[in-house]
């Protein structure tokens, strides 16, 4: 179980759950087609980006299986992006991660800094096993930033789903507790 009360830092950004005043900074992305490309989500209006607000405001803690933790990513007092991470389940001790940031603030590690936090929450808060990432093999950024943190490709599966109206491919990375704590981000030892 997770719950995040206080804001985490890391060298350059500051991850916190989202708040009501964060609407203007979260639009300024999710309203972008480029940032929505490959996420299952369409660019999103003020009102679906104030919906999807309120429903991130909710999303601080990993209680049981199923429950996603969402944070906004914070670099000099404005929200760049988010990151997510998703309890697959707790018999397996499985979870996912995810990432997404305003174009303007990609291209300086800023996603990398912030995904690396939510794999150490993953293995060392939670206790996972193993942490996966999944993205479309045409989203280069993403399948780069996941090779860049030394997770490994699982999987490139063809044509196995409709995605936005063709038919979408997927690639599958992961990282098991014992890549962490043989990584140079471990900071402490996992269960
Ligand atoms: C996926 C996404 C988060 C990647 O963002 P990003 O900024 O490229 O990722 P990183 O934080 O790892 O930054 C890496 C880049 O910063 C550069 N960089 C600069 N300073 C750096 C530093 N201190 N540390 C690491 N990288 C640094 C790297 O060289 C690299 O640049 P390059 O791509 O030109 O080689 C971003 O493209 C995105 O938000 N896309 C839209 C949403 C999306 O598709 N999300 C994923 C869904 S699966």
């Amino acid at each position: 179980m997770i719950e995040i009360r206080e804001a985490l830092t890391t060298r350059r950004l500051v991850l916190r759950p989202f708040q009501a005043a964060d609407e203007d900074d979260m639009y300024a992305f999710e309203s972008l087609p480029e940032v929505a490309r490959y996420l299952y989500n369409n660019p999103r209006s003020r009102a679906e980006t104030a919906a999807e607000l309120a429903r991130r405001q909710g999303q601080t803690a990993l209680r049981e299986e199923g429950d996603t933790l969402v944070l906004a990513v914070e670099a000099d007092g404005r929200v760049i992006g988010y990151v997510l991470l998703e309890w697959l389940s707790r018999r397996h001790r499985q979870g996912e991660f995810g990432f997404v940031f305003h174009p303007g603030s990609q291209g300086r590690g800023y996603a990398s800094e912030a995904a690396v936090e939510m794999l150490r929450l993953g293995f060392e808060e939670l206790g996972l096993h193993r942490v996966i990432g999944r993205c479309d093999p045409r989203n280069e950024g993403s399948w780069r930033l996941m090779e860049r943190l030394g997770m490994r490709r699982e999987a490139h599966f063809v044509e196995s789903e409709i995605f936005k109206d063709e038919w979408g491919s997927e690639l599958h990375y992961a990282m098991l507790a014992s890549e962490w704590r043989a990584s140079r981000w471990a900071t402490a030892p996992a269960g």
